[in-house]
This record gives structure tokens, C-alpha cells and sequence, in this order.
């Protein structure tokens, strides 16, 4: 029988205590945007870098907003999966794991020529091994609609309220700094390092789950991707601990998101929305448990004092930042697409090149269900 849920998180619970304001994480400001994009340069490139290799996914960002996401029943298809993974590995196959607790690259598999078995095969991967780094992959050069219809068997696409997008696009997000950009010089003016560990917008009531982002166009090195197993990290816990740790719910915000967009020129699609979610979750496949903190959006833990909420969201934010043992680093490389379950992962990027070449990638972002709790036992 299916473990019954706890309490299914509704609203703020006191309206009297502002918990997106005085809460602790910060939201570090990243570093892209339409004030640092020029077309023209990204179109013919420069004497050291080429133009754009597609050119059909340059980032516009249009004035067109977007009312309040309606709430949807998600059905996870990894729980059709056949666990032997027969459908999406054929006989051309080669698995191998990125490290011990997270992570697996393969060789030799199609993602676009997965029929509906090998789909379902691929949410249940990509839950049991966190994020997968597909090879020599054909999505970049599929016209951008074929891509969105694969991405969307697995949940509703999610549209970016501050993100560029493809024109005539908007589902795809888009990771862009253009040729000879030089806001990661500027930022290291201000801090030391680039390291933000989130998860994908958790602040939506229904975050995204299986997720899929891949290369266009990178700097030779550099501009990896840093990733957690937030299961893992749950489970490195004590059991008394993570016994604390359950019923706790915590509120993760768009609007730091939203504001930060608004003062660089950006744009806000859709009113930035806050939302209370389980500080652990359980996979609906997998029926693990995971961390479903992140210093980018969660602000504060319902019902603690701020002083008490800092504590055990900073002790929570260290230990996934530390956690090597349970994190995977995943080199990109052209025709790459990485795909993880944001459901129990975090990531961040790194911004550590400066040779001026671009980097730009795409990202399909299907949303899951409503992040539970199981009770602990
Ligand atoms: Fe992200």
C-alpha cells in the first residue's frame, strides 16, 4: 500500500510574518540578460570566436506575459518503467557510472528515437541515477518544435518568467552569455566564486521533474556543471536528525528571481509567486526521500523563528555544498544533453572561463508533481 501523505502543504500559514523578506539564503544574482546580448555579434562572431552555431536559438525576450500557472495532474511515467531499462538501452549501449553516488554517462542511445517504453525508461534513469549525460546526441538539430514534443511527455512545459527564449518559443529556456561577454569579470569584481546551488524554480507549486538541457555552443573548457544527489544528502543525516527534519515545511520564492530580472532590463513574464513546500520529499517512482532546500529560493521554515530557520537551512546548505561524496561534476561537450531529476538533485553552474568564448544551451523543463512528504519511519 502506498504510504499516506503527510499533510499536503497549503498557504503561508501566518500571514503576519513576512517569511520571504526575513528569511535566510541568498539569491545570488547571476549573470546573463538582454543588456549584455548584441545579435549582431552573436550572428557574424569575432576574429577569435565563430558566430553562433544555432542561430535559430538566440535568446529574444518578449514583452508577452503570462497569467498564474494553473494547478495540473501530473503522471509520472518512470513508474511504467521496465527496471531492466531493455527499451532504452540496446545492444549499442555503453552505461557508465560518473562516480560512486551520482551520475552516469552514456554512449551509443538516441534520446530522440526512444519509442514510449524507452521514454518511460528514461524518467526511472534519470530518478535512480540523479543526472545522465547523453553523447553524441541529434536534439540541438531538430527543429525546436520536435524537440519540445519529446520533452513534453514528460510533464507540462514550464515557460521561465524571466528568461530568454527562441523566438516563438517561450518553453524553452535558454542559458546564454555571448561572445566576448564580459559580466564574469564584472561579477568576480564583486564576489569570490559562482557557486549557486539551487534546484530549478522551486517556487512554483508544482517544480519541474525529469529535465533536459543541452549544448549549443561552449568554451572549449570550462562551464561545467556541478550536481548533488539531494537523496543521497538526506539520507547521510541521522536518523534522529532527519526524524527533526520531517513535517517541517519551508517557503521558496520567485520574487528575488523576478526583481533581480526587472532592475537588469529583463523581463518578468508572469508575477513572481511564492510557495510552501516539505523540507523532504519523496520521489513518486523511486520512493526516496531528498533535501528540497536550496539557498537560491528557500527562504524560511514555516513556524521557526528567523533565527532558528537561518540555523537549520545554513547547516542544511552547507552540508549539500560540501558534500563531494555525493555531487558529480558533468563536462559538457558539443551534442551533449544532460538530463536530471530536479526533484532530488541540486545544481549549480560555474563561471570559469574567460576567453570570451559563448556559451549557450537550451533547456526543456517538464513539471512534475506537487512536491510530498511520506512519513518517516
Ligand atoms: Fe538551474
Amino acid at each position: 500500500m502506498a504510504p499516506a501523505l503527510v499533510d499536503p502543504p497549503t498557504e503561508i500559514e501566518r500571514s503576519d510574518i513576512n517569511y520571504t523578506k526575513s528569511g535566510t539564503g541568498e539569491y545570488k544574482v547571476p549573470f546573463s540578460g538582454p543588456k549584455a546580448y548584441s545579435k549582431e555579434l552573436e550572428l557574424k562572431g569575432t576574429d577569435k570566436h565563430a558566430g553562433s552555431s544555432y542561430p535559430n536559438y538566440l535568446p529574444t525576450w518578449p514583452s508577452k506575459t503570462y497569467p498564474p500557472l494553473e494547478p495540473f495532474e501530473h503522471y509520472d511515467h518512470g513508474k511504467d518503467a521496465d527496471a531492466s531499462f531493455k527499451n532504452l538501452f540496446g545492444a549499442d549501449a555503453k552505461v557508465a557510472d560518473l562516480t560512486a553516488n551520482i551520475g552516469a554517462e552514456v554512449h551509443g542511445v538516441q534520446l530522440s528515437k526512444l519509442n514510449q517504453q524507452g521514454k518511460d525508461e528514461l524518467a526511472r534513469f534519470v530518478a535512480e541515477k540523479k543526472v545522465v549525460a547523453f553523447r553524441d546526441q541529434d536534439f540541438a538539430d531538430l527543429p525546436i518544435q520536435e524537440a519540445l514534443d519529446f520533452g513534453g511527455y514528460f510533464g507540462r512545459h514550464h515557460i521561465h518568467p524571466t528568461s530568454g527564449g527562441p523566438e516563438g518559443h517561450p518553453e524553452i529556456h535558454l542559458v546564454h552569455r555571448g561572445t566576448d561577454d564580459t559580466t564574469a569579470r564584472d561579477f568576480f569584481e564583486e564576489r569570490t566564486n559562482s557557486i549557486t546551488w539551487h534546484s530549478d524554480v522551486t517556487y512554483e507549486k508544482q517544480p519541474p521533474g525529469t529535465t533536459f538541457l543541452y549544448l549549443l555552443d561552449g568554451p572549449l573548457a570550462g562551464g561545467d556543471t556541478l550536481f548533488a544527489n539531494q537523496a543521497a544528502a538526506y539520507r547521510r543525516l541521522s536518523p534522529e536528525f532527519q526524524k527533526r527534519l520531517h513535517g517541517l515545511k519551508a517557503v521558496h520564492s520567485g520574487i528575488e528571481q523576478a526583481e533581480n530580472s526587472r532592475n537588469r532590463g529583463g523581463i518578468v513574464r508572469r508575477e513572481p509567486v511564492t510557495s510552501v513546500h516539505p523540507l523532504v520529499r519523496t520521489h513518486p517512482v523511486t520512493g526516496e526521500k531528498a533535501l528540497f532546500v536550496n539557498p537560491q529560493f528557500t527562504r524560511r521554515i514555516i513556524g521557526y523563528k528567523k533565527e532558528e530557520s537561518d540555523f537549520l537551512l545554513n547547516f542544511l546548505y552547507d552540508h549539500i555544498a560540501k558534500g563531494q561524496d555525493f555531487q558529480a561534476r558533468v563536462k559538457w561537450a558539443p551534442k551533449t544533453v544532460v538530463v536530471w531529476d530536479n526533484r532530488v538533485t541540486a545544481h549549480s553552474a560555474l563561471l570559469d572561463w574567460d576567453d570570451g568564448a559563448r556559451r549557450h544551451l537550451a533547456r526543456i523543463t517538464p513539471q512534475a508533481e506537487r512536491p510530498y512528504e511520506t512519513p518517516f519511519e
